[in-house]
């Protein structure tokens, strides 16, 4: 795609992935709208980057698309560029006679229905032009990591939709893509992962990932970082099984 002069909405923009990639699309040269719960980290990224424009937005609240709606319409009608990266990430004990199905329900919510809502939103303002989406799923789209059941469904449903949604779109001139991180130095499941040294570095993933975006690098809409690949390709080259078995140690 093209990297300069979009205008684009990250809705989950305001922390971890989805802020880097706001900074980055930001300082490329692009008008950037950062959506999420937390206004005061959007006061925070405008403390370094004025021009940042910020949205709040829970999409699990009533209303909350309809107020997106409203607001692509009267404020940000130039959006060209929707980053759909919202996401949780909570594990669950499925053997936990405790095990709370609240659980499961909110990932569903957040991850699943809250990217749905997030492109029906935005596609009428999308469809008024050339137009790119991107939507976050994870490497755990294609193998599972057992003890984050729902997290790693979310993900794999999205993976099935998005190829619905781009078939359904190939007439208009709107890119589809999937972007599915390894696992990255973010806080997605607590502070931990911010400093665990398994994780990749936040900068260096979002460098690779806006460099495949500037390069059209991403065979049938993917956008597969180096450290997805043998995961992405498991399946397909027969070792399944042997990649299950490293995330999931018996
Ligand atoms: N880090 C990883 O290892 C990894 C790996 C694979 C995939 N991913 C995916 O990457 C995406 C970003 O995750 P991250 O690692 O950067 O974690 P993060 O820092 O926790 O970011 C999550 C983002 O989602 C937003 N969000 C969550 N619930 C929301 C809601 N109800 N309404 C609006 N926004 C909401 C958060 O904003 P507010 O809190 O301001 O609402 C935040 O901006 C997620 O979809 C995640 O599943 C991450």
């Amino acid at each position: 795609m093209i990297m300069q002069g979009n205008t684009v909405l990250i809705v989950g923009g305001t922390s971890g992935i989805g802020r880097a990639l706001a900074e980055s699309f930001y300082d490329l040269g692009n008008t950037v709208i950062v959506a999420g719960r937390k206004v005061d980290l959007i006061a925070q990224m405008r403390l370094a980057r004025p021009g940042i424009r910020g949205l709040e937005l829970d999409l699990n609240q009533e209303g909350a698309m309809a107020r997106l709606s409203s607001s692509l319409e009267n404020e940000f009608p130039d959006v060209n560029v929707l980053i759909a990266n919202a996401g949780i990430m909570k594990s669950e004990d499925l053997l936990d006679e405790a095990h709370d199905i609240s659980v499961a329900e909110g990932i569903i919510n957040t991850n699943v229905l809250g990217v749905l809502r997030t492109v029906g939103a935005a596609l009428p303002t999308l469809k008024r032009r050339k137009s790119t989406i991107i939507i976050t799923t994870s490497s755990l789209a294609f193998i599972p990591r057992a003890n984050f059941p729902s997290y790693c469904a979310s993900k794999a449903f999205l993976h099935s939709w998005i190829q619905s949604l781009r078939y359904q779109l190939r007439d208009l001139d709107i890119e589809v893509l999937e972007l599915a991180p390894p696992y990255v130095r973010t806080q997605l499941t607590g502070p931990h992962q911010s400093e665990d040294p398994r994780a990749m570095p936040l900068a260096d993933f979002v460098h690779e990932t806006i460099e495949k975006l500037a390069n059209s690098d991403h065979e049938n809409g993917e956008i597969i970082v180096e450290r997805v690949r043998n995961d992405r390709e498991a399946e397909l080259n027969g070792r399944y099984a042997e990649a299950f078995n490293t995330i999931n140690p018996q």
